[in-house]
């Protein structure tokens, strides 16, 4: 009996520590998941609908840029991305991406992250214009961010404004936006910037070549108008010395 007894106790404990040694098992399990930094590509490539706004990102090298940010936590506040669908950049006029420069591409990406993370719900507290990772480099690059009606949140680069969609990262020190327009920058494409550029460019032209003619037409009016002078004067000396010496003879 007694040994029968503790048989059983022997079976209990055994069943007991197995039981406690699977729910210790189990228990580091979900914390191990989500450790290093967020990854902007994968979150991105996950998406599904992203491969040019991908593909910029990575020929500007801002892929690389945010996510080594991202580890470094250069930035205690985290980061917010408008993620653009390929519809959007299928929106697009043909040749829009073509007619930036690689310069032009970084700030356009650029424009489109904010060193700030932002819930859906913080965006309200957002203080506009918002600033981007373009701003302070060519120009302001700056955002407005607005609360519409129904809890919907407007982003606007002052060409292009559009509401902000799903989250597909909302967890700090990243959040990306899903959006169905590219945020064309202000200083791009603004009402002015495309009717001034060809205008500007001619003007620059013209001035240019004004410009040129203009200081080499008065440096070469000057030394032919005083060359013109000199001959002139030579001319009267030697009409002078013609007459005195027409004098002398009659
Ligand atoms: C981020 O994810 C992309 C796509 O999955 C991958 O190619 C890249 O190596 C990852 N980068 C880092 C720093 O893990
Ligand atoms: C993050 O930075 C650490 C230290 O510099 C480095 O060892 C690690 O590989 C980086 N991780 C990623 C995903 O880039
Ligand atoms: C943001 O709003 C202000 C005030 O309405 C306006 O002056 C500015 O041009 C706007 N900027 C952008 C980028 O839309
Ligand atoms: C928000 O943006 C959408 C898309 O451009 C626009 O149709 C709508 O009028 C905007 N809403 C407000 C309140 O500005």
């Amino acid at each position: 009996m007694a040994a029968r007894r503790t048989g059983i106790a022997a079976v209990a404990a055994a069943a007991f520590f197995a039981m406690v040694s699977v729910s210790l098992a189990q228990a580091p399990a979900p914390d191990a998941t989500p450790s290093g930094p967020p990854n902007v590509t994968a979150i991105l490539v996950k998406g599904g609908q992203y491969t040019t706004f991908i593909r910029l990102m990575k020929e500007t090298q801002q892929d690389t840029q945010l996510n080594s940010q991202l580890n470094n936590s250069f930035n205690g506040n985290g980061y917010t991305v408008f993620a653009p669908t390929d519809n959007a950049f299928n929106n697009l006029k043909p040749g829009t991406l073509n007619s930036l420069t690689q310069q032009q591409q970084v700030a356009l990406v650029q424009g489109h992250v904010l060193p700030q993370f932002y819930s859906m719900e913080s965006f309200q507290t957002a203080s506009n214009p918002v600033r981007t990772q373009a701003s302070g480099q060519d120009g302001p690059f700056t955002l407005n961010i607005t609360a519409t009606a129904n809890n919907q949140v407007n982003v606007s680069s002052g060409v292009s404004e559009v509401t902000v969609n799903n989250a597909l990262s909302d967890k700090k020190p990243l959040a990306v936006y899903s959006v169905d327009k590219v945020l064309l920058p202000l200083e791009f494409f603004g009402a002015k910037a495309p009717a001034a550029a060809p205008a500007a460019s001619k003007d620059g032209k013209t001035k240019k070549g004004e410009a040129a003619s203009g200081p080499a037409g008065s440096d070469d009016e000057a030394s032919p108008t005083s060359a013109a002078a000199g001959g002139a004067r030579a001319v009267a000396w030697g009409v002078a010395a013609m007459a005195a010496v027409l004098g002398y003879l009659l």
